[in-house]
């Protein structure tokens, strides 16, 4: 066996669920936050290959924490069940088996839509309807109308209220994109329900990893970068996909009106990006268009370590400029330290931003493994090009920052992040609540919790009125 380190320290995977009631909290809740914090994460049931474990690979657990009234009435953490898992686990139930015989974990994100939670992962699973209390409902294909599997990574548009795709499944759509639309659908007894409403297919030539995209008012944006399936790392990690810098690298930006002949591709670098901020379009001094997007790009992904993005280059945060009429794309540096994890208000998505939040490698701290891409949280002006940080201690490395606007906010950076943190020296995680119009001032509240998270991926702030809580 040899040392694996996404399965040591905070990587390592919890072994129990809890449930805890009335957590300690430090400072003040904000009374308006009625709703769930959610964040999934892989965290595998049994014992795993540590020669070949993959960090993105493994059973989906689901953290939360309900927040009411100034009080954190609860945290869970769940498994998300396959009928595997639950076998596992010692319970007789199963989950529907959909796309084939994949069971693998929905274990990337977990958010609310049209009334509902559910965990999501790309690569061909189905999405896990979950319940308020994080409980595991079953697989869905949201009616029958999802041809494949999913995406951990759907983009909102606020003003239309549809999440939007772009889904790959190996091997079955070894040869396209499949980019999809889910409405929503009023049902007889007054609930909305998540439907399909337009799938495209875009041709690809060789299987990206496509962990993400971007929307704009305009265009759906569909990232065909450097990483590809690799046939010779079957075997050698459980995550086959590798670093490919010969393979052709580019952006297609794909009418949201249009079929798959009328996207236009854009040639880039050999680079790689997990995730992007918001994307939106403006026009150039001269009139012609540009689509802006902010990503934190890699230079080389899956390269020397086949096991995990954290033995490669750190990514840095760039602004993309991309001429549609030209079919150019222009890079600035934003800022060059590690940023990764992007989140800005879910408001403005598809529009101009002007702030954006991530977490990174923290300044003037020794770096261990893992800490370029869980550390300070940052808030980046994209006007004044000023990136504040919050430093949250020595041995406290903050995760992904999740933005909660206040109600009736008028500035875009009028709210809060909500970031876990976990705690070395002691061991432990909490949720820490910041101010995200001022990284200067002190934490809003610290919310104690009974175990660690382990390190892990995404989840957003689900409010009481997007998904009800059981009467
Ligand atoms: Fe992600």
């Amino acid at each position: 066996m040899i040392e694996n380190p996404y399965l040591a320290g905070n990587f390592a995977p919890v072994l129990e669920e809890h449930t805890a009631i009335d957590l300690t909290v430090a400072g003040q809740i904000p009374e308006e936050l009625a709703g769930r914090w959610l964040r999934n994460g892989p965290n595998p049931v049994g014992d795993v290959d540590a020669d070949t474990h993959h960090w993105f690979s493994g059973d989906g657990m689901v953290h939360g924490i309900r927040l009411r009234d100034g009080r954190a009435e609860w945290y869970r953490n769940r498994w998300v069940r396959s009928t595997q898992v639950a076998q596992q686990l010692g319970e007789v139930r199963s989950i529907t088996t959909r796309n084939g015989d994949r069971n693998f974990g929905a274990n990337t994100h977990v958010s609310g839509f049209a009334g509902k939670t559910y965990a999501m992962v790309e690569g061909g699973a189905a999405p896990v309807e979950l319940t308020y209390e994080l409980d595991t409902v079953d697989s869905t294909d949201f009616g029958g109308t999802l041809p494949n599997g999913f995406t951990a990574h759907p983009k909102y548009d606020p003003l239309t209220r549809e999440l939007h795709a772009m889904v790959y499944t190996w091997p079955d759509l070894v040869d396209h994109i499949q980019y999809v639309v889910v409405g929503r659908e009023t049902q007889p007894d007054g609930t909305s329900a998540a439907l399909v409403n337009k799938v495209v297919d875009i041709p690809v030539p060789q299987m990206p990893m496509v962990h993400d995209m971007s929307l704009t008012s305009n265009y759906a944006v569909v990232y065909d970068l450097s990483v590809g399936i690799d046939l010779n790392l079957f075997g050698r990690t459980s995550i086959p996909f590798g670093w490919m810098p010969d393979k052709p690298s580019r952006v297609g930006l794909l009418p949201r009106s249009g079929g798959a002949e009328s996207i236009i591709w854009c040639d880039v670098p050999p680079c790689a990006l997990f995730h992007p901020l918001n994307a939106y379009d403006t026009v150039a001094d001269d009139g012609s268009a540009r689509v802006i997007i902010d990503i934190c790009r890699y230079d080389t992904l899956f390269d020397s370590d086949i096991r995990g993005p954290l033995g490669d280059s750190p990514s840095k945060l760039v602004r993309w400029t991309i001429n549609p009429n030209a079919a150019t794309v222009s890079e600035d540096v934003v800022d060059g330290r590690s940023h990764e994890f992007p989140r800005h208000n879910p408001m403005v998505g598809t529009m101009e931003h002007r702030f954006g939040y991530t977490a990174g490698g923290t300044s003037n701290r020794e770096a261990t493994f893992g800490s370029s891409l869980l550390g300070s949280t940052f808030k980046t002006d994209f006007r004044s090009g000023n990136v504040a940080e919050f430093d949250h201690g020595e041995g406290r490395q903050g995760a992904e920052p999740v933005f909660v606007g206040r109600q009736g906010a008028t500035d875009e950076d009028d709210g809060w992040l909500l970031v876990t943190v976990y705690d070395a020296t002691t061991n432990t995680s909490d949720l820490v609540i910041l101010d995200a119009r001022d990284l200067g001032a002190a934490e809003v509240a610290r919310i104690s919790l009974p175990a660690r998270i382990p390190h892990g991926f995404h989840g957003d702030w689900v409010p009481d009125t997007s998904v009800a809580p059981p009467e």
